[in-house]
């Protein structure tokens, strides 16, 4: 079996600049630099067989390249209680209909519907117990951010679970026009 995703890489300057937003914050797990990424859609354990059905149809996507723009932080938080921080990317229609089609050709090769909607965002920490009033002022010193980005491929990822971090690998990169 095999834990796949499907995500946009980001630069390497990116990574660097958003690796850069890790401040000390008492029950944050910050992501590795090396594994900053946008995901377009999480897929989970699959067979090899299975795997190879998936890559197949995502061959057949053809979308245009396009600018991704990152402008400030945010969280999710489940009952008030924050558990993610994230950077956010704008909705463009490219992106939102890049996700349409990766979602429409996966289900079509066997994957289960996404129920939940696609909320563009880039994990930048996990937070348990983070406590809200130390989370407000970094949202507010993040209201500045702002970076783009070119987006001309989009990847499929594997990912190994362990002990520590996930270690992700960029199993296909398929081109976008
Ligand atoms: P997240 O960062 O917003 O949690 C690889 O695991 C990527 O897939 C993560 O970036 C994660 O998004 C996303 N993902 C979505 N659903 C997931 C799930 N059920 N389990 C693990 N990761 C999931």
């Amino acid at each position: 079996m095999i834990r796949l995703f499907v995500a946009l890489e980001l630069s390497d300057e990116i990574r660097e600049r958003l690796s850069a937003l890790e401040v000390g914050l008492p029950g944050a797990h910050w992501v590795p630099e090396d594994n900053l990424h946008l995901t377009l859609r999480f897929i989970g354990e699959v067979s090899e067989g299975e795997a190879y059905d998936l890559h197949d149809a995502l061959t057949g996507i053809r979308a245009p390249a396009f600018t991704l723009t990152i402008s400030g932080t945010g969280i999710f938080e489940t009952g008030q209680r924050p558990h993610t921080l994230w950077a956010s990317v704008a909705k463009s229609d490219a992106l939102t209909r890049l996700q349409g089609k990766i979602e429409a050709v996966l289900v079509r090769a066997g994957c289960e519907r996404e129920g939940r909607k696609f909320t563009p965002h880039i994990t930048l920490a996990r937070l348990k117990g983070a406590p809200m009033v130390r989370l407000h002022p970094l949202l507010a010193a993040h209201a500045l951010l702002r970076e783009e980005m070119a987006v001309d491929h989009f990847t499929l990822f594997s990912s190994a679970l362990g002990s520590g971090d996930p270690v992700y690998k960029a199993e296909v990169n398929y081109p976008l026009q």
